[in-house]
């Protein structure tokens, strides 16, 4: 266990492959559509989960409230680490598909796995944490620290 908060009834744990379906069904929820874009296959969603101290590193809350059905993932977040040549080789750490389900909104689920992502990213030496967000999320990351980094830009390929 990474973490536990009493307020949000949550534990946050690093996900493992059987959480392949319950966390591919939060992420849908990260889409207007509905629909992950593209979808994960199970596969390759399984052995991203499973590489724990790969780039890509899965957080996934899980309902600790008692009576909770055991296993019950309430949300996800994703730590991808990058290494930086210009800075000795260390790495730049981003959070990505921050995603609580509906149903458990509001409770500060999303808020423990944001404080348990910055202890994993600076866990395994990461510099900094970056996140992008939509402009009305930004008051709500400035309660944790995340300040404002420039413009971001994109060219999609
Ligand atoms: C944003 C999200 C992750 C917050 O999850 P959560 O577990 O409900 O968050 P918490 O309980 O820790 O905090 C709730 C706070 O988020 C704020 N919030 C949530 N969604 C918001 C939105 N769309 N616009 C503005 N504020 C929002 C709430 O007002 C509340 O603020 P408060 O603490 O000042 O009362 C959740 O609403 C979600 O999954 N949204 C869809 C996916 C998404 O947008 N992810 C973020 C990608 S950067």
């Amino acid at each position: 266990m990474l973490a536990a908060s009493e307020k949000s009834g949550v534990k946050i744990r690093h996900a493992v492959a059987s959480d392949t379906r319950q966390v591919t069904d939060l992420l849908e929820l990260l889409s207007p559509s509905g629909k992950s874009d593209p979808s994960p296959d199970a596969v390759t969603m399984a052995a991203a989960l499973s590489g724990r101290e790969g780039n890509t590193t899965t957080l996934v809350a899980e309902d600790a409230r008692e009576g909770a059905t055991r296993g019950q993932i309430l949300g996800t977040c994703s730590v991808v680490f990058m290494q930086r040549l210009a800075r000795g080789g260390c790495a730049i750490a981003r959070l990505e598909d921050v995603v609580t389900a509906k149903a458990a909104r509001g409770r500060g689920v999303a808020a423990t796995l944001c404080e348990a992502a910055k202890a994993e990213a600076a866990r395994r030496g990461a510099y900094a944490l970056d996140l992008r967000c939509v402009p009305k999320l930004v008051k709500y990351y400035g309660k944790f620290g995340w300040t404002d980094a420039g413009c971001a830009m994109r060219c999609n390929l």
